[in-house]
C-alpha cells in the first residue's frame, strides 16, 4: 500500500518535471563553446559541436578575450569562406550568450581574420524531444509558449506541482 503511494507520486514528480521541462523549456542548456578552453584560434570546434546535442530554447555562449576577438553568425557561405558579408549578426561582449530559438544549423565565426586559424563553429539545433506522440505534440507549437511564460508563472508551476505531489501522497 504504502509503497505503491511512494511509487505513484514519483511517478507524479517524473511527469511533472518532463512537462516542465519539455513543454515549458525550463531546462535549456547553455553550450559553452570549446568548453574551458573557451572561444579561441588553434581549436577544432566540429570536434566540440559533434559531441553536444542541441536543442531550440538552449543557448550557445562565447567566453574570449573581450576587443581582441568577436563572434559573427554569418551563413554557410559565411562560414566556409570565412567572410562577415550580410552577417545576421554580431557580438563583441567577450561572454556573449545566444538563443538558438530556431531548429537549424547555425554558424558562427570570428570576424578578424582568426576565422582562418579554426575561430568557426556550426551547430545544429533539433527540435525539443516531445514526451508524448511525436506527430501530434510536435504540431502543438510547444515552444511558442515559451516566450510569453515568465519565471513567475514556471515557478508557480513547479509550486502547484509539488503541491499536487504533497497533497497526493498525504491524501490519496
Ligand atoms: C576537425 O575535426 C573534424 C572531425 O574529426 C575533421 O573532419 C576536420 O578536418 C578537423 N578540422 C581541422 C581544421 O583540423
Ligand atoms: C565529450 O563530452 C564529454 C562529456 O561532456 C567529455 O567528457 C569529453 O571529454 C568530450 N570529448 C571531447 C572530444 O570533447
Ligand atoms: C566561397 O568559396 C568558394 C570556394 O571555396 C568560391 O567558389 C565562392 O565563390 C566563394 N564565395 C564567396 C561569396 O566568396
Ligand atoms: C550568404 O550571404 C551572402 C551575402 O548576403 C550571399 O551572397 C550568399 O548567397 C549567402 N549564402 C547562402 C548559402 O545562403
Ligand atoms: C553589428 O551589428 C549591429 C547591429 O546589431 C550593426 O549595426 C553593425 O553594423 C554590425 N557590425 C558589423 C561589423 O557587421
Ligand atoms: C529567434 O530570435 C531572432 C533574434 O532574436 C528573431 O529574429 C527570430 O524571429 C526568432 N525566431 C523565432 C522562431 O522565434
Ligand atoms: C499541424 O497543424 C497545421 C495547422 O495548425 C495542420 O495544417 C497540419 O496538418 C498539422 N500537422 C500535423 C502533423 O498534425
Amino acid at each position: 500500500m504504502y509503497m505503491h503511494k511512494s511509487m505513484s507520486s514519483t511517478t507524479l514528480v517524473l511527469c511533472c518535471s518532463l512537462v516542465l521541462v519539455f513543454v515549458y523549456g525550463v531546462s535549456g542548456t547553455d553550450h559553452i563553446v570549446g568548453a574551458n578552453r573557451g572561444w579561441n584560434p588553434g581549436i577544432n570546434y566540429t570536434l566540440w559541436s559533434n559531441n553536444q546535442t542541441f536543442y531550440v530554447g538552449d543557448l550557445i555562449s562565447f567566453r574570449y578575450q573581450k576587443n581582441q576577438y568577436n563572434v559573427f553568425e554569418v551563413n554557410q557561405t559565411g562560414y566556409d569562406n570565412c567572410t562577415t558579408e550580410g552577417a545576421v549578426g554580431n557580438w563583441s561582449k567577450g561572454k556573449d550568450f545566444i538563443l538558438l530559438n530556431e531548429t537549424k544549423r547555425y554558424y558562427f565565426i570570428c570576424g578578424n581574420g582568426q576565422c582562418f586559424n579554426g575561430m568557426k563553429v556550426s551547430v545544429l539545433v533539433h527540435p525539443l524531444p516531445s514526451p508524448s506522440s511525436p506527430g501530434s505534440a510536435s504540431n502543438h507549437s510547444s515552444h511558442k509558449s515559451v516566450a510569453p511564460l515568465t519565471v513567475e508563472s514556471q515557478l508557480r508551476s513547479i509550486m502547484l506541482s509539488s503541491a499536487l505531489v504533497w497533497f497526493g501522497w498525504n491524501w490519496i
